[in-house]
């Protein structure tokens, strides 16, 4: 079967850092790592939970720290992306991350916007960045980082909300959300990943969102179920992540092919591909097993994709044709 084409919109660029990029850049900047090879390191790759899987996600960031290996981690995942079918991605990235342990805001973003501005040209993926902010510190330091993004002019797209969502729920960062809105940015928040069902609701009706990313439990609420479909928002679902961090028990009680089959606006994205086992084609590969998912079944999938993202009206007309001529030639494979 060829690649399904398809827009990845929920993607974490520094989740995209996998163990062997580690190493190399760790070398080439003279970091000392507190692993003493791959398999040490690999051996970490075992989550109970968002917060556990955190943890080392931060810790791991420590080896990106010029512009170079911003940009090294950008491209590495735009090569594998394209061999994955993604034909278009937003991929969120985290400042402050970056800005705690001393690294700037031009040299992070600078660095993956470098190759995304040449993404279409070397590996056929239109590309858009969001600026994801950490939703366990606080609302002052995000407007903050914010401010100071729109200063410099920063090629971002829109806004994310990310990292602990337990505890910390959309309400608090309704300023932040509008000061994004007053600049034009398009806005998307994780919502209902671990956390309540209820800031999904929060995030729509107070954030104003144009997409949840997870959303998954918004299965404890029929009525929500139901205004997701009538109003056909996005919910960016993460298969592996979602089986890996044990937000659900198992990929065979995954609520996606349920909302699916609903009728919502549901696509299927890596999250963070080096921690969670695959990519985007991986995903769609076990979702395909486990539920001997059909063709126009991965198609619709694959549509929601290109119809939730921010492209241009005419980008989507093109991959929404690459993806009618993929149907096509399914049955004839
Ligand atoms: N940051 C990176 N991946 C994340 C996830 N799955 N949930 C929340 N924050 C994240
Ligand atoms: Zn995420």
């Amino acid at each position: 079967m060829s690649k399904l084409p398809c827009a990845e919109l929920h993607l974490h660029i520094e989740g995209t850092l996998e163990p062997e990029l580690i190493f190399e850049l760790a070398a080439r900047n003279g970091i000392e790592l507190p692993y003493a090879d791959l398999d040490e390191l690999r051996a970490r790759y075992e989550f109970t939970d968002l917060q556990s899987f955190l943890d080392l996600y931060y810790a791991n960031m420590n080896v990106l720290r010029t512009e170079a290996d911003f940009a090294d981690m950008t491209r590495a995942y735009l090569k594998r992306a394209a061999a994955a079918g993604v034909r278009h991605v937003e991929m969120m990235v985290d400042p402050q991350a970056h800005l705690v342990r001393g690294v700037s805001l031009e040299t992070c973003i600078n660095g993956v916007a470098s190759v995304l501005a040449v993404s279409q040209e070397e590996f056929g993926v239109s590309s858009a960045l969001i600026a994801a902010f950490l939703r366990d510190r606080s609302p002052e330091e995000a407007a903050k980082v914010l401010t100071d993004l729109l200063d410099m002019n920063a090629p971002i797209i829109g806004i994310g909300l990310d990292s602990a969502e337990v505890g910390n729920p959309p309400e608090n960062f309704v300023p932040l959300y509008e000061q994004a809105r007053a600049a034009g940015l398009k806005l998307v928040a994780h919502a209902g990943e671990e956390g309540p069902s209820h800031y999904i609701e929060q995030a729509l009706d107070l954030l104003l969102v144009d997409r949840i990313d997870h959303g998954i439990r918004c299965m404890d609420d029929p009525a929500l179920v139901e205004r997701l479909e009538r109003d056909q928002i996005p919910l960016t679902i993460c298969p592996l992540s979602n089986v890996r961090l044990q937000a659900v028990d198992s990929l065979e009680s995954h609520p996606l092919p349920l909302l699916l089959e609903q009728g919502l606006n549901v696509s299927v994205n890596s999250d963070d591909p080096a921690y969670f086992g695959g990519y985007v084609d991986d995903n769609f590969a076990v979702l395909r097993e486990t539920f001997d998912l059909n063709p126009a079944q991965l198609a619709q999938l694959a549509g929601n994709s290109i119809t939730g993202s921010f492209a241009a009206a005419e980008r989507k007309d093109e991959l929404l044709a690459e993806l009618e001529a993929w149907l096509l030639v399914q049955g004839t494979e």
